[in-house]
């Protein structure tokens, strides 16, 4: 069966070092045999949460219409595997990340046991706490995590091609995601059973 992998990634800087990452992953996913979709949370109109709480009724329901809820939130329903990819920004993850991670909260149940992976890239510290974050909201949508995430270290756009160990951690963490799939088919066919997601 051919897997289905969201990847967002959070960087102003276009062709720098985070779209490096995902373009790597995105590559070895591919030879892998998975569809991957990639979205630059950047370039996308995704409003803050407002905490308005009418999802709390109503699961999968967000009041706002922006692209959140037209693109990647009918993606994410039906994803097998999630990829979030983030700047290191004082010592977590870029805004552009956080307002899609908030956002999610009306998706609660949606994402059991879809499989998860975290890419970040900073100059050199705060990088854990970064790689933290995404891991807990991973763990709090009950996603399923199996490898310690993609650590780059890099400043200037570009200067992570060099760091050799943060492409091998890419392609280990392409393999595992792909592994954790397959094993876990039949936990995602019963969310998708359960789920009762309503996204106007
Ligand atoms: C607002 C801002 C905050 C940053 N904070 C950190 C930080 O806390 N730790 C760190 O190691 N690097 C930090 N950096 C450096 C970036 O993480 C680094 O340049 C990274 O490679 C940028 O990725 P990009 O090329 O995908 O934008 C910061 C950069 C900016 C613009």
């Amino acid at each position: 069966m051919k897997f289905f992998v969201v990847c967002v990634w959070g960087s102003p800087r276009e062709g720098g070092n985070t779209e490096f990452l995902v373009k790597e992953i995105t590559k070895r996913l591919d030879e892998l045999g998975v569809r991957v979709e990639v979205f630059n949370l950047c370039r996308m109109r995704i409003n803050p949460c407002k905490s308005c709480r009418l999802c709390l009724k109503s699961r999968g329901f967000c009041t706002i219409k922006d692209d959140m809820t037209n693109i990647l939130i009918p993606r994410l329903i039906e994803a097998d595997g999630l990829i979030v990819a983030s700047p290191v920004y004082f010592n977590n993850v870029s805004t552009c990340v956080k307002l899609f991670i908030d956002r999610t909260w009306c998706l609660r149940g949606l994402l059991r046991n879809i499989v998860g992976g975290a890419m970040v890239v900073g100059r050199g510290y705060g990088s854990e706490l970064a790689i933290s974050a995404i891991h807990a909201f991973m763990l709090k949508h009950e996603m399923i995590l199996g490898f310690r995430g993609v650590t780059g270290f890099a400043f200037e756009k570009g200067e992570i091609r060099h760091d050799r160990r943060a492409i091998e951690l890419v392609d280990q963490l392409a393999n595992r995601m792909v592994e954790l799939m397959r094993a876990t088919v039949k936990l995602r066919r019963e969310r998708k059973i359960k789920g009762s997601a309503r996204t106007i």
